[in-house]
């Protein structure tokens, strides 16, 4: 049972928010009366002691004292006989609700630092390219010439609304708990308002977030779950970057190379070179999504409040944040030493039917309608291939049997410059849109 109910070995991580908790809940009692001032003054350096123990890595850690909660009290308490009165108007409950507020709210901010960074990558990339064109794909099969950096800057906004949304769950950890109790508060005579601010549990104009109900305060994880929810989203941003590289760099493609330091060999054939981190990264999302679900499976059915279930939700939501962690560190280093084969990019956007599309807009700049120019161009595509002839290699009067509106200058749309060019609206590839998204980039990511 011992081993069985312990959560230690994964809760000790919280040990600094549980000693910052802990410090203001000893000062909001001396402010109330509840303790003397020498006696918080007493259990303050107390537990400063303790803080530079755990980070030395000098404290003895005992599952038989079943969480960080306890250890640090009981440790405290030996030391400090005042500490005794610590607990006053609080339960672990609260507490427990406390420390990981505190830790999510931290580490959203971690986590947003680390997407930045490999936002900033992805914008280096995108800047460093920005006269590659690809062929952009939909179905897997080539569909209409894109600029690299289009591509790019398109895994660049998924990463930013998860920054966004990592904002978003900082902002919903902010609610302090304290003073929930067990479930339904304390006759004490305790201030929640002044422990709320002194553990920055305020809004942008500084006022006190309370939770206004002790009994929901204490059974609600939203904010694991959605902490998680938005790792998982990370993680699933991340396969899809990690799966367009991983086309990438295979032979058929051959658009990109990755630096090797993120590549294996193979053990037994000796001309191999393979793209594992990308694969790690997408094996990684599963995992996060997994993390997601346990949490979410973990809280629904429990009747309120507090279930010792709940002990459950801290090895998800930490293997999810460092998980993500190493997910974006990866990303960002692979990214970073990214080598674009611009001769192949070159090559594989150079089939003239990539242009298929202009074509129709060619005609219907001519009057004809969408409809009837689709399939005009249809039968040209088909021409050409009966003809085993590219699509630009067809003679007006070959395109002027398919249909009539055909003129002089119908092989115009064929030039890759000319295309891009016209998408002049917002969010198209077009070079001008190109570079006002370096520059939105540019000022929403800082830097360079
Ligand atoms: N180890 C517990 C947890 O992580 C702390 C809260 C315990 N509360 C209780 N009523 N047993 O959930």
């Amino acid at each position: 049972m011992l081993r069985f109910s312990e959560s230690v070995s994964s809760d000790r991580r919280l040990a600094v928010f549980d000693i910052q908790g802990s410090q203001v809940h000893a000062a909001m009692l001396a402010r109330a009366g509840l303790i003397s001032r020498r006696d918080r003054a007493a259990i303050h350096a107390g537990l400063e002691r303790i803080r530079r123990e755990i980070e030395a890595g000098r404290f003895r850690w005992r599952a038989s004292l079943e969480d960080v909660h306890m250890n640090i009290e009981h440790a405290l308490t030996r030391r400090v006989p005042a500490a005794a009165r610590l607990h006053a108007g609080r339960s672990r409950n609260d507490q427990v609700a406390v420390d990981m507020r505190l830790f999510l709210r931290q580490a959203c901010g971690v986590v947003r630092d680390r997407l930045r960074a490999a936002e900033r990558t992805l914008l280096a990339v995108a800047a460093a390219n920005r006269d590659v064109h690809i062929p952009g794909y939909t179905h897997l099969q080539r569909a209409q010439p894109v600029p690299l950096a289009h591509h790019v800057l398109a895994w660049l906004e998924m990463l930013e609304r998860d920054r966004q949304r990592l904002a978003e769950v900082a902002d919903h950890a902010n609610w302090c708990p304290l003073g929930s109790g067990a479930l339904a508060g304390t006759t004490l005579p305790i201030d929640r308002e002044f422990a709320a601010k002194a553990l920055g549990f305020v809004d942008a104009r500084g006022r006190p977030r309370l939770t206004q109900n002790s009994m929901d305060a204490v059974a609600d994880r939203d904010v694991c779950i959605e902490f998680a929810a938005a790792c998982a989203l990370v993680g699933v941003h991340g396969s899809r970057i990690a799966s367009d590289l991983i086309l990438w760099v295979s032979a058929e493609f051959g658009f990109v190379r990755l630096p090797d330091a993120f590549c294996t060999g193979s053990s037994l054939m000796p001309q191999k070179k393979n793209p594992d981190a990308c694969e790690l990264v997408r094996g990684k999302a599963a995992r996060l999504q997994g993390n997601l679900q346990t949490l979410l499976s973990l809280v629904r059915s429990l009747p309120l409040t507090y279930n010792r279930d709940l002990q459950e939700d801290k090895p998800p939501v930490f293997d999810s944040f460092d998980q993500t962690n190493l997910c974006l560190e990866v990303l960002a280093g692979m990214l970073a030493g990214l080598k674009v084969n611009r001769k192949r990019c070159a090559a594989a956007v150079a089939d003239p039917a990539l242009f298929a599309t202009d074509l129709a807009d060619y005609l219907v700049g001519r009057g004809v309608a969408f409809r009837e120019a689709h399939q005009a161009v249809g039968a040209a595509v088909r021409l050409a291939e009966d003809q085993g002839v590219p699509l630009d290699r067809l003679t007006l009067a070959q395109v002027r049997s398919v249909h009539r509106a055909f003129g002089p200058g119908w092989t115009d749309v064929f030039d890759l410059r000319r295309s891009m060019a016209k998408r002049r609206g917002s969010g198209m590839p077009g070079p001008g849109q190109i570079r006002r998204q370096l520059r939105r980039w540019r000022r929403i990511l800082g830097g360079r």
